[in-house]
């Protein structure tokens, strides 16, 4: 189905309906920007996690180059902490500079942001733009930090002022020491975490595409200076090609790289991976995943304090007194290359991806409508999810055609063996037809029926959830046949 005519609002309903994602705290009513993953959401947010750690911790070969990579490398993973210490933020800019515009309506008490007041809806009827309406008294573009603040310990004052982190990024690069002295990575090397993320934003939107609270995949890759551009370009063609092994059509996803005025103070070069939400106008497309060359900032801003642009040059802020506005942790994060007997420090480039749009980006790709022949013969409409096995949260579903004659016994066999691998789902209830019908729009790739046939000669039909075919297969090969493809 083209993406066109995949409507969000029939993804949305599907979401509810199968248990993918749910409004948080639904029942008083729900917060803006906060989403819950139900019993499907939360195996296909597992998949995705899965898949991306292994393409880049566990399943990475540090013996081999890969295609296209300028050489070796290693790859690790962290799990820092969600709350950091406050000067991690003021040394990386946050503090200061992760802040979006928006304007409030003094009349209706709406806020939006500076940048999304063309295309947003004042409140008022009848439904007209902000400003629009004579009563409209819209204020001039004001700051609004995106980070949550909190308190540590029982002092309610600035002093005790924290930040729920708005990336998963710096625990990587505060870390940076820790890791090269306790493993055997040398650079260059990548140092991996998923993790949640929370960012206060102003017009949380579009489902879970703006979310409040989030979950990220990041990736932060040290090396030398001298390769960076090479590693740059390794990484940002390595990411494209990840979404397209997981499912994702290459129509509707696009690398684009930003031009220079585009891009952060610091970055030397930054391509976005988009995918054409059904939400979008036709011809556009929203953020996935950004890939970031970050030049040496990151590890400069924790060493020597929060840096700003003077021309070609990254300088630290200083304030009135002539010190850092925002110092460092004056610790050394600089590197010595046994190879080039060389020091220097590390240029950064970053895949920095989002679990809940990958997530998201899958379900609209997936969503799919057909009609397929019902027991008589007679065409009959159908929701499918066309999702790739192996982000399929149920990976099988077993039932005994009907409840007698050893058929559940069986079907219950059947199950718990493959639940030794896989996610599989059992069924007894409601007529065949119902059943296919329910795995279909839950994504499930096979469905396994146990008849009579199978009493008699150890056969089942093995139905494909795409095609609807239907072979019969022996009990004993169900696992290859499934291995081949739902293993990596
Ligand atoms: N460390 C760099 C960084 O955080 P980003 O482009 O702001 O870069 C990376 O975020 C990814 O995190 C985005 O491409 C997106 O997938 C996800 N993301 C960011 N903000 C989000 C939000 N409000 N809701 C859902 N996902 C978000």
């Amino acid at each position: 189905m083209s993406k066109t005519t995949t409507s969000m609002e029939k993804v949305v309903a599907l979401c509810k309906r199968r248990g993918f994602i749910f409004q948080s705290s639904e029942i008083y009513g729900g917060i803006g920007g906060f989403w819950d993953y139900g019993p499907l959401g939360v195996e296909l947010k597992r998949n995705v996690r899965d898949a991306w750690w292994r393409d880049m911790v566990t399943g990475h070969d540090n013996t081999l180059a890969p295609e296209g990579a300028p050489s070796t490398f290693d790859m690790v993973g962290l799990e820092s902490t969600i709350i950091m210490h406050p000067n991690v933020w003021k040394a990386s800019g946050h503090f200061d500079l992760f802040y979006d515009l928006f304007v409030d309506c003094k009349t209706c008490k709406a806020r939006f942001r500076a940048d999304h007041v063309e295309g947003s809806q004042c409140p008022q009827k009848p439904s007209k733009g902000p400003g629009e309406h004579d009563a409209c008294d819209l204020t001039d573009p004001r700051e609004f930090n995106l980070m949550f603040k909190t308190f540590v310990g029982a002092l309610i004052d600035p002093t005790a002022e924290v930040y729920l982190r708005p990336e998963t990024a710096q625990g990587m690069f505060v870390n940076f020491k820790n890791v090269l002295s306790s493993s055997r990575v040398k650079v260059p090397f990548g140092i991996a975490q998923i993790g949640k993320s929370f960012r206060n934003e102003i017009t949380p939107r579009n489902f879970t595409f703006r979310s409040r609270e989030f979950e990220q995949m990041e990736m932060e890759f040290f090396c030398s200076p001298d390769s960076s551009q090479d590693w740059y370009t390794y990484w940002r063609d390595r990411r494209l090609a990840w979404y397209v092994s997981i499912g994702l059509d290459g129509e509707n996803l696009r690398l684009r790289e930003h031009g220079p005025s585009e891009r952060a103070h610091y970055s030397c070069g930054t391509a976005d991976i988009e995918y054409a939400y059904p939400f979008l106008p036709e011809g556009e497309f929203g953020e996935l995943e950004g890939v970031s060359h970050r030049g040496d900032f990151d590890l400069r801003s924790h060493m020597e304090g929060k840096l700003i642009r003077d021309g070609d040059e990254l300088v630290v802020e200083k304030n009135e007194h002539g010190q850092p506005r925002h110092p460092g942790s004056g610790k050394d994060l600089s590197y010595f290359d046994d190879a080039t007997q060389t020091k220097y420090v590390p240029h950064v480039i970053e895949p920095a991806a989002g679990v809940g749009r990958t997530a998201l980006a899958l379900l609209c790709e997936a969503y799919d409508e057909d009609a397929i022949p019902d027991e008589k013969g007679e065409p009959q409409e159908r929701v499918v999810l066309r999702l790739h096995p192996r982000m399929a949260p149920t990976k099988a579903a077993v039932f005994p055609l009907v409840k007698k004659d050893g058929q559940p016994e069986v079907a219950g066999e059947i199950t718990r063996e493959l639940r030794q691998r896989w996610n599989v789902f059992y069924d007894e209830k409601g007529s065949i037809g119902k059943r296919y019908r329910r795995q279909d729009e839950s994504g499930t790739p096979f469905c396994i029926t146990v008849d009579h046939q199978t009493i008699e000669d150890e056969t089942v039909t093995l139905r494909e959830r795409d095609s609807t075919k239907q072979t019969r297969v022996k009990i004993a090969e169900l696992k290859s046949i499934l291995s081949e493809h739902l293993d990596p």
